[in-house]
């Protein structure tokens, strides 16, 4: 693998969890990283040592993702450094339970920002730099509920999802925009095996699913070139009524 001529993904949240599951599989299939983090910055630091051990370059981009103004001057960081960029990964996100009775409207604000108007903006910056490229946003098996105790975060993705198809119409034919939503991979915080154990019995295959099966999805929208506005569940059938 040659890194100083392989293109390089974007990836917000990509220090930890299924953002660097995502980021390490890429690095393999001989993408360069711009990996972003927010508070994770030594996870960050020992993922980006994992890909260059396997000869692929990783840069990392610090900001608060909750601030548009650092969301976009990141976009600028990331171009300036890697010009190569050529796929964003719409990952960072956050995940607090309330209902709709329950929800306060920080709550509210704090997850529309972060999980829908970053990443419609991040798009937007990245199609105007980026006139060939390929998004990819992380949704959710829940788009398809109509009661979640996750109401807000639960609207976010549903708004991020009805994004992906309208951005990949306008967006066509130089940018690609797609989705995948994950069912019951990992616990939110707080959380542990109890939790994920309870959860199996509404998935239909019965378990819980691995980061990795996320991260060869998010591979195989990249590499199939003829795919725009498609979204696949990775959920255990999790989505079947
Ligand atoms: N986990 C699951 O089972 C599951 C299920 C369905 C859908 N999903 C979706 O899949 C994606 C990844 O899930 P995950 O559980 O791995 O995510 P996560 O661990 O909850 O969050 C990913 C990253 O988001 C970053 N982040 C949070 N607040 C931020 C802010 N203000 N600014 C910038 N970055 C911020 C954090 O970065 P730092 O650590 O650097 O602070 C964090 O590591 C998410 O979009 C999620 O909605 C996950």
């Amino acid at each position: 693998m040659n890194g100083s001529t392989s293109p390089t993904a974007l990836i917000t949240g990509g220090a930890r969890r299924i953002g660097r599951e995502i980021a390490l599989t890429l690095a393999r299939a001989g993408w360069n990283i711009a990996l972003h983090y927010h508070h994770s910055r030594e996870d960050a630091e020992d993922a980006a040592r994992e890909m260059e051990a396997i000869g692929m370059k990783c840069e990392l981009f610090q900001a608060d993702l909750g601030r548009l103004d650092e969301a976009l001057a990141m976009v600028e960081r990331v171009f300036e450094r890697m010009p190569g960029c050529r796929a964003l990964i719409n990952n960072a996100s956050i995940f607090e339970r309330a209902a709709l009775l329950e929800t306060s409207e920080d709550l509210f604000d704090r997850h529309f920002t972060l999980n829908f108007k970053t990443p419609f903006f991040l798009t937007r910056d990245f199609a105007r730099r980026c006139r060939e490229g390929e998004v990819v946003n992380l949704l959710d098996t829940k788009i398809t509920q109509k009661h979640s105790n996750y109401f807000a975060y639960t609207l976010t993705k549903k708004a991020l999802f009805e994004f992906t198809r309208m951005a990949a119409k306008e967006l066509a034919p130089g940018v690609r925009v797609n989705g995948v939503c994950p069912g019951l991979i990992l616990p939110p915080p707080g959380e542990g095996d109890a939790y994920m154990e309870r959860m199996q019995i509404r998935v239909p295959l019965r378990r819980k699913g691995d980061p990795a099966d996320i991260a060869r999805a998010v591979l195989f929208l990249l590499q199939n070139d003829f795919i725009t506005g498609e979204w696949i569940f990775i959920d255990g059938g999790e989505h079947l009524k």
